[in-house]
């Protein structure tokens, strides 16, 4: 759940915010270096890492640790989700997924909880010729990028996961591709900022803050301002949403829908699958995430529908329909919990991080399929744009000026 930008009940988008040009923030404001606009995974990395500098730092969101996180699968698959294109974006996820391991620990010292990374792997699969041969197309641009993943046989592939269907025609071990549990994630996160001395306002967004052609804070649902030396918005597929944001400085982002299955395998836990397993299924992704606890998760469709999160029927099926064929045990378990969430998209599927062309305002959003784990780099990233004003080198790339008008003209 987000600031303000949260489509309403009726699914209905939200109207397109007009900048309402200049406010100011009033005498009574509560003052804060940093105040972060979003309370999910993103914002709260940013906040944590913001506190750890010595920042005095403020989250604004209704429910914090909610969003995109609470529907997410958690794989952290830099190479299983290599797509053409994106060579860019995976210098980025590669250099966030080496993180993990110290970022968890870490972590879960300054929380005192478990996060449920598990150091598993993934294996990808192929159900029929075409799948295999995209499959065997994506093993050789792995290769082309310096990527470690091993093609298997269909029986090498059974042999690691018995419960894979008889069909499984081929598949690529990749070893280097965990998970976590995004939902313990967001939670122990909250409980960090807490421990690091983050504010909490658990309210609604307004509206940013704008005084003299700088972000200065926020005003909250009530009328509550907060004043802020930056303001950075991390507010998911909502960024592009916030009222008194400048055109120009709106974030290009929009809602990609997920629906995802959450299934239980019963206890006492009879191996079901020892690692993430994905496939496409004559063109549509799937992809069974099990955890340790026995909730095994079946992801996700990608829909183009802007701020609907029904879970349909359509949606249900075609993900059953896939992981059936993929693991045809799979039917006998329990379903217990359908959900849709929105992907915040970006124009190139890449995050937009650090300084915009609003001085004071700062952006963490468009992770689209990668938010999870991109967690440990933008909390990195952000920190650093914050105390010193300038991006690492290697978010360079990744600067929300790529977007803005005045640079598309200038390289046009
Ligand atoms: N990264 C998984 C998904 O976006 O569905």
């Amino acid at each position: 759940m987000h600031p303000r930008m949260q489509p309403s009940r009726t699914g209905r988008a939200p109207t397109a915010h007009a900048p309402t040009g200049h406010s100011s923030t009033g005498p009574s404001a509560t003052t804060t270096d940093v105040l972060v606009i979003g309370g999910g995974i993103i914002g709260l990395v940013t906040a944590w890492r913001a506190a750890q500098r010595g920042l005095s730092t403020a989250v604004a969101d209704p429910e914090p640790g909610g969003g995109a996180a609470r529907v997410a699968a958690g794989m952290l698959a830099a190479v299983t989700e290599l797509h053409y294109g994106e060579e860019m974006l995976l210098g980025l996820n590669l250099a966030s997924a080496r993180r993990y391991p110290d970022f968890v620990a870490e972590l879960e010292e300054a929380s005192g909880q478990d996060t449920g990374y598990r150091r598993c792997g993934t294996l990808a699969v192929a159900l029929d010729t075409d799948d295999r041969a995209h499959l065997r197309e994506l093993h050789a641009l792995q290769h082309r990028s310096g990527l470690e993943s091993e093609w298997l046989t269909g029986r090498e592939c059974r042999r690691l996961e018995p419960m894979l269907a008889p069909g499984v025609r081929g598949g690529l071990r990749v070893d280097g591709d965990h998970q976590i549990d995004p939902r313990r994630l967001a939670k122990a996160l909250v409980a960090a900022c807490e421990r690091a001395g983050v504010t909490f306002h658990r309210a609604w967004v307004e509206r940013l803050s704008v005084v003299r052609d700088r972000a200065a804070g926020a005003v909250l649902d009530g009328g509550r301002e907060v004043a802020a030396e930056q303001v950075v918005l991390a507010a998911g597929s909502l960024s592009g949403r916030l009222e008194g944001v400048p055109e120009e400085v709106l974030p290009p982002v929009r809602p990609v829908k997920g629906q995802v299955l959450r299934l239980t395998v019963p206890r006492p836990y009879a191996p079901f699958l020892s690692r993430t397993v994905r496939a496409l299924v004559r063109g549509s992704h799937v992809y069974l995430v099990p955890r340790e606890n026995g909730e095994l998760v079946v992801g996700a469709t990608s829909e183009e529908l802007g701020w609907d999160t029904t879970v349909t029927a359509g949606g249900v099926y075609q993900l059953l329909r896939d992981a059936h064929e993929l693991v045809p045990g799979l039917t006998e378990l329990p379903l217990t919990e359908t959900r849709a969430g929105l992907r915040p998209g970006s124009p190139d599927n890449a995050p937009l991080l650090g300084p915009t062309e609003l001085p004071g305002l700062l952006l963490a959003t468009g992770h689209y399929r990668n938010g999870v784990l991109l967690t440990p780099v933008t909390g990195d990233v952000m920190a650093h744009a914050l105390v010193t004003g300038e991006l690492p080198e290697e978010a360079k790339p990744f600067t929300p000026r790529r977007f803005s008008p005045v640079r598309q003209e200038v390289t046009a």
